[in-house]
């Protein structure tokens, strides 16, 4: 089972980063995490797209293609989901047969405010709704209050948080394959 996943967020000390390195080591026997970057995306541009798609979202869309299931952990930023990671979603979406489409997807997310980025994940459904991507329903991964879950290496050191995304990946899993049966 091989899932790719996707921080949205360019900081180097990224919550939503460490989240994702955290579920690597907590995901079940044989579901393998690698963690994509989005750092190297251009602007979306049209006028560059009609000169062809930049390598690094050419290289990002294969990821997803040959990914069974695509995590996403987005910061909230306005109350909606980061610029640079909707900018990446978007150039991916225009390439020819769009990866995003039948493929299953698990958003979570990590935020000081008490919401844990509940909203930008509601817009973010709301972006995949369009694209045909499979977003599992629940569980839901609010962590809020980030700044009391992670120690300074950005180490997830909150147990039931660990605990709650070691449930959530086998329910990924799941879901990842119920997908896979469904579109075959
Ligand atoms: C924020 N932040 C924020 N947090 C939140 O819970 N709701 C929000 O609407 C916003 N809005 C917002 C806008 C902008 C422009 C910035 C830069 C930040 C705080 C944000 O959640 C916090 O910086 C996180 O730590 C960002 O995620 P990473 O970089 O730690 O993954």
């Amino acid at each position: 089972m091989k899932c790719i996943a996707i921080a949205g967020s360019l900081r180097e000390g990224s919550y939503n980063r460490a989240l994702l390195r955290a579920a690597k080591d907590l995901a079940p026997d044989g579901f393998e995490i690698s963690i994509a970057s989005i750092a190297d995306i251009p602007l979306y541009n049209a006028d560059e797209q009609a000169k062809g798609f930049p390598a690094p979202v050419e290289r990002l869309a294969g990821l997803i293609r040959d990914a069974d299931v695509v995590m996403i952990a987005t910061p909230e930023y306005n109350y909606s989901l980061p610029g640079v990671l909707k900018n990446a979603i978007d150039w991916v979406s225009r390439i020819d047969k769009q990866p995003f489409n039948n493929k299953a997807i698990a958003i979570l997310g990590a935020s000081a405010g008490a919401l844990g980025t509940a909203r930008a994940q509601y817009h973010m459904r709301q972006v995949f709704v369009f694209l045909g991507g499979l977003v599992m329903n629940r569980p839901e991964v609010f962590v809020g209050s980030a700044q009391t879950k992670f120690d300074e290496n950005g180490e997830l050191t909150h147990q039931e948080t660990r605990d709650f995304l070691r449930m959530y990946l086998v329910e990924v899993e799941v879901w990842a394959r119920q997908v896979a049966r469904m579109v075959g």
